[in-house]
């Protein structure tokens, strides 16, 4: 039982303290008074520890909060609440004008710097780009509830040599990029890109001519040659458009200036090479500047170094990364960074932060972690690839998702209209697919099974869709917006056994976010969910025995669909008020 409980509890000559030390314990600390009568009791009757416990809890008052306490075992104590408390504590959550249901704010906030969602231009989005977009933005949404500061960075692949081969093959066939602004839709920009693309790869690949021309432009557009710089933003604008439509889809707000790609540390490249050198934290190495590691070996034994700058000149990913610590560190003052990036880059992440801890960029005062997220499979357990074998499309992923969960929509759906089932659809499939993304610790790959995910029974968002729609239901039948609550009444186990639950809120926000763990939040949910159908179950609503008693379980069922609707809010899933 948490805070709320605590407060209420009255200390005195037994109890000196009482405080919350975790999901589901109290501690609880015994007067001096109490501990030298007790044992001088038990030193007088010869008692070993259980009879001295026992002897506490004799003198523990009972009341208005605690029902009853009990030795539970040695060194344990079983505290039971009474109704009363449950109730009286979740109709102060219930009236909190802040809305926040009970769930306070951190003790120390600090800033932290989100890296999430960071597509490649002119490149299809896969399902590794679902992930870090789902996961980022739900860690972002709960850090941000619980008063952290976040600044949103998508650091996306907006740089590169293959821009000189996308670039020169524009200006060799000029208006394929051609429309007016705001008349291509996201999947003909992509189309677009993705034409293009293929061409100028063909052509690079069998042309020894344009080859040599594209890698002239690469240099082009490293020098910031103008005429070069306008027709690469032409790509990044046409694949923001697409990246936009894929969020829009998503559910998702992600906000221009956030997007700060690769290209957005090109000034500070140069520095970031200069310091690392001059501090003696890389070194020169067959020409090119590199960071060596003790532990860090290929399977030739050789050390494996971190290239930050190629023997021909040229940065990579790492010189990037390590500018945007600097720029992350010491311009946007972050506390935290984190990165939520597929596990395949966590030896770059590893290698990127032990760098910057030499530089002295990272410290104590800064911490950097990768939130790593494991791969999706298909249902075969294998990498999720087509049929054909090529990496499966996101749009159509999504689009797959949308359709099965309209059909399941309809099925159910009696007074719902066409177009009311288009968009329960969208939202019960988008949902799906971020629940199951989010409902296994991120690090562990899963299988993207589309028929488990929109199914009705088990842990799926559907399911605790239903669940809130349902209750919504009821609200409007009984016709009461503010339910009052009936501390006086006595409840029954599954009425206990909710409102228990809708009490651990609160520390499970605070878990999620200190662990940066939204699965933490969908298991609470789903409990939540279950919990409520099963007190629906065996708990008439409307038809109780008396009037108070409807109130009372209206109540419990208005502070359940506030909590669902909260919880789901921080994992970016929608609540339909009808289903
Ligand atoms: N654009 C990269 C990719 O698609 C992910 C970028 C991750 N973030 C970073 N700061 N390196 O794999």
């Amino acid at each position: 039982m948490a805070a709320g409980v605590v407060e209420r509890v009255v200390t005195g000559d037994v109890i000196k303290e009482i405080e919350v030390s975790g999901p589901g314990f109290l501690n609880i600390t015994i007067t001096d008074k109490a501990i030298i009568e007790t044992l001088a009791l038990a030193k007088k009757a010869k008692a070993n520890p259980r009879e001295l416990a026992a002897g506490v809890v004799e003198r523990v008052v009972t009341g208005d909060v605690i029902k009853e306490i009990e030795v539970s075992g040695p060194g344990f104590l079983n505290i039971t609440i009474t109704d009363k408390a449950i109730i009286e504590t979740l109709a102060q959550r219930a009236t909190d004008a802040t809305g926040r249901l009970g769930v306070p704010f951190a003790d120390n906030p600090g800033t932290t710097v989100i890296d999430y969602a960071q597509p490649n231009v002119a490149k299809e989005m896969h399902v590794g780009h679902l992930r870090s977009a789902v996961i980022g933005d739900s860690v972002a949404q709960i850090l941000e509830f619980v008063g952290e500061t976040l600044v949103r960075r998508h650091h996306i692949g907006d740089w590169g040599t293959q821009f000189g081969m996308l670039i020169q093959y524009l200006i060799e066939h000029p208006h394929e990029l051609d429309h007016k602004e705001g008349e291509v839709s996201g999947e003909e920009a992509m189309s677009n890109l993705d034409r293009l693309y293929k061409a100028s790869r063909a052509l690079f690949d069998s042309d020894e001519q344009f080859k040599t021309r594209a890698r002239r432009r690469v240099v082009d557009l490293q020098a910031g040659d103008p005429e070069t710089l306008a027709l690469w933003q032409k790509f990044v604008d046409e694949s923001k458009i697409y990246f936009f439509s894929v969020f829009d889809k998503l559910d998702m707000e992600i906000q221009d200036p956030d997007i700060v790609g690769e290209s957005g540390y090109n000034d500070m490249l140069d520095e970031t090479c200069r310091l690392l050198e001059e501090s003696g934290v890389a070194v020169r190495s067959e020409g090119a500047l590199c960071v060596f590691f003790d532990d860090i070996k290929g399977p030739d034994g050789n050390p494996v170094p971190l290239i930050v700058k190629k023997s021909d000149g040229g940065y990579g990913y790492a010189a990037t990364d390590l500018s945007a610590i600097r720029d992350r560190v010491f311009n946007l003052k972050a506390n935290s960074l984190l990165y939520v990036v597929d596990a395949r880059q966590s030896l770059h992440f590893k290698m990127v932060f032990e760098t910057a801890r030499r530089a002295g960029w990272l410290n104590g005062d800064t911490k950097a972690v990768q939130l790593a997220f494991g791969t999706v499979l298909g249902k075969d357990g294998k990498p999720f690839k087509t049929r054909e074998g090529e990496t499966v499309r996101l749009v159509d992923l999504l689009d797959e998702a949308i359709e099965r969960a309209s059909a399941v929509v309809r099925e159910k759906a009696q007074d719902l209209s066409e177009m009311e089932i288009a968009e329960r659809g969208a939202q019960v499939g988008i949902g799906a697919v971020k629940y199951a993304d989010l409902s296994t610790s991120a690090n562990r790959d899963y299988k993207f099974d589309l028929d488990q995910m929109v199914s009705l029974n088990g842990d799926t968002s559907v399911y605790l869709q239903y669940a809130y729609a349902r209750i919504q239901s009821i609200l409007r039948k009984a016709g009461t917006t503010e339910p009052v609550a009936h501390p006086e009444l006595e409840l029954t186990d599954a009425e206990r056994a909710l409102g228990l639950h809708i009490d651990r809120f609160a520390e499970t926000v605070a878990e999620a976010a200190a662990e940066y763990a939204p699965h933490k939040l969908t298991a609470y949910l789903y409990q939540l969910a279950s919990l409520y159908t099963s007190f629906y179950d065996k708990c008439p609503v409307l038809k109780a025995d008396t009037p108070a008693q409807v109130e009372n379980r209206l109540f419990l069922c208005d502070i359940t669909a506030r909590t669902l609707h909260q919880g789901m809010a921080l994992l970016g899933i929608r609540t339909p008020e009808r289903l």
